[in-house]
C-alpha cells in the first residue's frame, strides 16, 4: 500500500466524514479555535483526506485513544509519520517514543531524576531567579513576554537544574521547534526548523554527554541510572536528549500563555495578586484553556472501535489535546479564564503511561514565575497585539507585547 506522509492510507471509516480542512495549515495553527469546535462538532472522528489521517477532539474520544496504550502505540511515532515503515529524522526517542515493558525501565529513570523530592530541593532557586527576572521586567516597563521573559526565564533555570555546563538559549529554543515541528507533514513550518539541524544538533548531543554535566543536577541524577544497571550510558545520553528536546519549549510556551491569559483577563490577574498562593492553579488553568502541546498523533496497532467507528490497524490518528480541553461536555464555559476553576482531567499534559514526565518541574516553574508576577507586578497590560507562531504541534506565542508596572 502507498505512503502517505510516511503512513498507510485506508480512507475513511464507514460513519465518519471527509473533512477539508488542514489542521497543520498557519491559519489554523495560528487561530485553532474554531478548528476545536468543529471538530468536536463533527463527531467522534473525522477523516482528513490531505493527510489520510483520523482526528478527534472530543474529551472522550481523545482521552480514550491517547492514553490505551495497547491499542494505540507511541513507537510508531507522535506524528505524522510511521516509524515501522519510515525512519524518523533522528533515532526514536527511548521514552516518548516507546511503548511498555520497553518503556518501563526508561520511565522509571526519569521518574527518579525529576521526583517530587528532586523538584523541591529547586523551588527556593527557581522562586529567587523569578523575581530577579521580573525586577528586571519592571525597570523597563514595556517587554515582549515572550522574548523578555518566557523565553529567558526556562532557559537560564532549567539548563541550572540539569547541571549543563555549557548553555545556549538560542539553540534550546531552536531544538525544541524542531522536534515539535518535526511531528508534522513536510511543509513551511517544518523545513525552516529541520533547516536549523546542522547547527543545533551536534550541539545538543554533545551537551547530553556526562562530561558536559555537573555532579550534582538533574543529568546526573539520569546517569545514576547508568551506575545502578536500569540503563546503559548511550541511553541515559539519549533520556537527556529527552528532556533537553520536551523540557525547554514546553515551559515557554506554558510561561508565555500565561503571560497571555493574565494580561486579557485583569480580574483574574487581581484575584491572582490577592492571593499568589493562586499561582499555580492560574497555571494550571492556563494549561487547560490553551493546551500548549495542542495535538499529537497515537497509531492503531491493532484492528479495533472506539465510539463506534472501525479503526484499522496501521491507522495513524491526530489526538487534538487543545479541542479536549475546550469540550463544553467537561468544562463549563470551557472558554473562560478562570484561576479558581477545577482543572483536574485535563489533558494538557497527557494522559496514560506516557503523561508527561516533567510535570513536576514545569508546574514549578510555572508557579515560582506566576508568584513573583503576582508579588511584584501591580498592572499587566497588552501594549499592542499579541501573535501567535504557527507550529506543527504547539499552540504559542511569537510576540506578546506587555506594559508592565
Ligand atoms: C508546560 C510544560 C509542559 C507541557 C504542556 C508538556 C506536555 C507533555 C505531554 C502532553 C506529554 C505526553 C506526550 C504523549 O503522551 O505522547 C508529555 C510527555 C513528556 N514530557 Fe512534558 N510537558 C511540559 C513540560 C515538560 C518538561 C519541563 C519536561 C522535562 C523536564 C518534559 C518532559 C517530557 C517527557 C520526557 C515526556 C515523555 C514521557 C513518556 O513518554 O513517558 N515535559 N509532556
Amino acid at each position: 500500500m502507498e505512503l502517505v506522509h510516511g503512513h498507510l492510507s485506508f480512507g475513511a471509516p464507514a460513519g465518519v466524514r471527509n473533512w477539508d480542512l488542514d489542521p497543520y495549515s498557519v491559519e489554523v495553527q495560528s487561530d485553532p479555535a474554531s478548528f476545536y469546535a468543529t471538530l468536536r462538532e463533527r463527531g467522534a472522528f473525522s477523516y482528513l483526506p490531505q493527510y489520510s489521517m483520523l482526528a478527534c477532539g472530543q474529551y472522550n474520544v481523545v482521552r480514550e485513544v491517547f492514553s490505551d496504550h495497547e491499542r494505540f502505540v507511541s513507537s510508531r511515532g507522535v506524528g505524522v509519520q510511521d516509524f515501522a515503515l519510515e525512519d524518523p529524522w533522528r533515532p526514536p526517542s527511548i521514552i516518548l517514543e516507546v511503548d511498555p515493558p520497553d518503556h518501563n525501565r526508561t520511565r522509571r529513570v526519569l521518574m527518579r531524576a525529576l521526583s517530587p523530592k528532586a523538584v523541591a530541593d529547586l523551588r527556593a532557586y527557581l522562586l529567587m531567579e523569578a523575581r530577579s527576572l521580573v525586577a528586571r521586567m519592571l525597570e523597563r516597563g514595556r517587554i515582549d513576554g515572550v522574548a523578555d521573559l518566557a523565553e529567558v526565564y526556562p532557559t537560564t533555570v532549567f539548563p541550572r537544574a540539569l547541571g549543563m555546563k555549557q548553555s545556549d538559549a538560542r539553540k534550546l529554543v531552536d531544538y525544541g521547534s524542531m522536534v515539535f515541528n518535526a511531528l508534522g507533514p513536510d511543509n513551511a513550518q517544518r523545513r525552516a526548523a529541520m533547516a536549523m539541524g546542522p547547527e543545533v544538533v551536534p550541539w545538543i548531543t554533545m551537551q547530553c554527554d556526562r562530561a558536559n554535566l555537573s555532579l550534582d543536577g538533574i543529568g546526573a541524577a539520569v546517569y545514576a541510572g547508568v551506575d545502578d544497571g536500569h540503563v546503559s550510558e548511550a541511553e541515559a545520553g539519549m533520556l537527556v536528549r529527552s528532556l533537553l528536546s520536551a523540557g525547554i519549549d514546553t515551559t515557554v510556551t506554558g510561561i508565555g500563555n500565561a503571560l497571555w491569559a493574565l494580561s486579557q483577563n485583569p480580574a483574574q490577574f487581581e484575584l491572582l495578586k490577592d492571593d499568589p498562593a493562586l499561582a499555580m492553579a492560574a497555571f494550571e488553568e492556563t494549561l487547560r484553556l490553551t493546551s500548549p502541546v495542542a495535538a499529537f498523533c497515537r497509531t492503531a496497532c491493532v484492528d479495533t472501535v472506539v465510539a463506534d467507528v472501525k479503526i484499522a490497524e496501521g491507522s495513524k490518528i491526530l489526538c487534538v489535546l487543545g479541542a479536549a480541553n475546550l469540550d463544553p461536555t467537561r468544562w463549563d464555559a470551557p472558554e473562560i479564564y478562570d484561576i479558581k476553576r477545577r482543572t483536574v482531567g485535563h489533558l494538557a499534559l497527557g494522559a496514560g503511561v506516557h503523561m508527561c514526565v516533567g510535570q513536576n518541574i514545569a508546574r514549578a516553574e510555572g508557579q515560582a514565575i506566576l508568584m513573583a508576577i503576582a508579588e511584584m507586578v501591580e498592572k499587566l497590560e497588552p501594549n499592542g497585539e499579541a501573535v501567535w507562531r504557527p507550529n506543527n504541534a504547539m499552540h504559542a506565542l511569537e510576540r506578546l507585547p506587555l506594559r508592565v508596572r
